[in-house]
């Protein structure tokens, strides 16, 4: 995102919360609600300058524009709480849009409960309500399946590459991810139905992709593109990078761990990111998530973080697609698990261990899935 179009997009969130504020304090017909309507949408014509539409994607008190999120501030963070507390989570705004339709926005927001505004120009979304694409989709099994076993292999190597030399060939990830995004383009949701039960013995390879195409699903679903959807792709191959410096024994040990193993385990999230940090290209999101995976949504996990911890949204898509991957694991110990059974636990763990929006996010998915198989 360049600079100017930051500073017209911060703007216009400024006159926008500012504008709610003083309809709260005094009523929506004082002047000043006009006037800073008329700079919110002079703002929106500099930022709209070539463009048909912004698109605000708000997820997590979050706020995603052109795929990236806008940095934190006092503004952007009361219009994502705004946005959040009216259940929408994308706002759709379009070139012509008036200054009487931004007044609609205000007043929209000035009123908890109300339905949306029925505009021309303003779009709004709500992750929950959105429609499910349509089912029963043919699906070319056999090139998606060869789209996944070229990432295993390529993916291999990677790793094999990383414990030698311990750089990443970061264009080879690049790569992978690339496949499957075109895959989805083409065959949404269809690639999740390649994620067959596997066996312990192929574990990291096999994981980090099936959590790549977990990500990339989800991400997709919630309308993320661009750098961004790819960042999210190459963070969920590396988010397990740690476990590459766990010894075998404890890896694949059939049974529980023993307390001394399972501190050696709980290190992997912390190896994992110092050793990403090394790394030329990497990105940072594949640091962030790779240190956060095993973080819960009520932040009880590891590692230990202070309760004022704000997860990153791809680190709280890794932890479910993490979880239903492990629960789809078959392993000497433990049967896995069918989609319904491991719907019904991400379901019961929304809200506490898991992110609930981005939770019902994948169950959509999931369910996309059963009915397109
Ligand atoms: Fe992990
Ligand atoms: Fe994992």
């Amino acid at each position: 995102m360049k600079p100017a179009h930051l500073a017209e997009l911060q703007n216009t969130l400024r006159h926008i919360v500012t504008a709610v504020a003083n309809a709260k304090l005094y009523s929506l017909h004082h002047p000043q609600i006009k006037r800073l309507c008329q700079d919110a949408r002079r703002c929106l014509d500099n930022l709209l300058n070539g463009r048909g539409v912004v698109s605000l994607l708000i997820v997590d008190g979050e706020i995603l524009f052109d795929d990236f999120p806008v940095p934190h501030g006092l503004h952007t963070q009361k219009f994502a709480r705004l946005m959040e507390q009216h259940r929408i989570n994308r706002i759709i705004i379009s070139a012509e849009v008036k200054d009487d339709e931004l007044g609609e926005l205000i007043a929209f927001l000035v009123a908890p409960g109300h339905h949306h505004p029925n505009c021309n120009h303003l779009r709004f979304e709500t992750l929950e309500s959105q429609d499910t694409p349509q089912a029963n989709l043919p699906i070319d099994t056999d090139a998606l399946q060869s789209v996944k076993s070229e990432g295993h292999s390529r993916l291999a190597e990677i790793f094999q590459g990383f414990s030698r030399q311990k750089t990443i060939k970061m264009t080879g990830l690049a790569e992978i991810v690339s496949g499957f995004i075109n895959a989805f383009n083409r065959e949404t949701p269809s690639l999740l139905a390649l994620m067959p039960l596997r066996s312990m013995d192929e574990y990291t390879f096999t994981h980090g992709l099936n959590v790549c195409l977990l990500n990339l699903a989800q991400a997709m679903h919630l309308g993320i593109q661009g750098t961004l959807l790819h960042d999210i792709g190459i963070a969920a191959l590396l988010h397990d990078i740690g476990k590459l410096h766990i010894p075998m024994e404890i890896l694949d040990k059939p049974g529980k761990l023993d307390e001394k193993e399972w501190a050696i385990m709980k290190k992997h999230p912390i190896e994992g990111a110092r050793r990403l940090l090394d790394c030329p290209g990497v990105p940072q999101l594949a640091v962030v998530t790779a240190f956060e995976h095993h973080l819960r949504y009520d932040l009880s996990g590891y590692p230990g973080v202070s309760g004022h911890w704000h997860q990153h949204l791809c680190s709280q898509m890794t932890t479910i697609a993490d979880t239903y991957d492990a629960l789809r694991t078959k392993r000497p110990y433990k049967s896995p698990k069918t989609a319904e059974q491991c719907a019904a636990i991400l379901q019961e763990s929304a809200g506490r261990e898991l992110h609930p929006q981005l939770t019902a996010n994948f169950l959509r998915l999931l369910e996309q899935v059963t009915n397109a198989i």
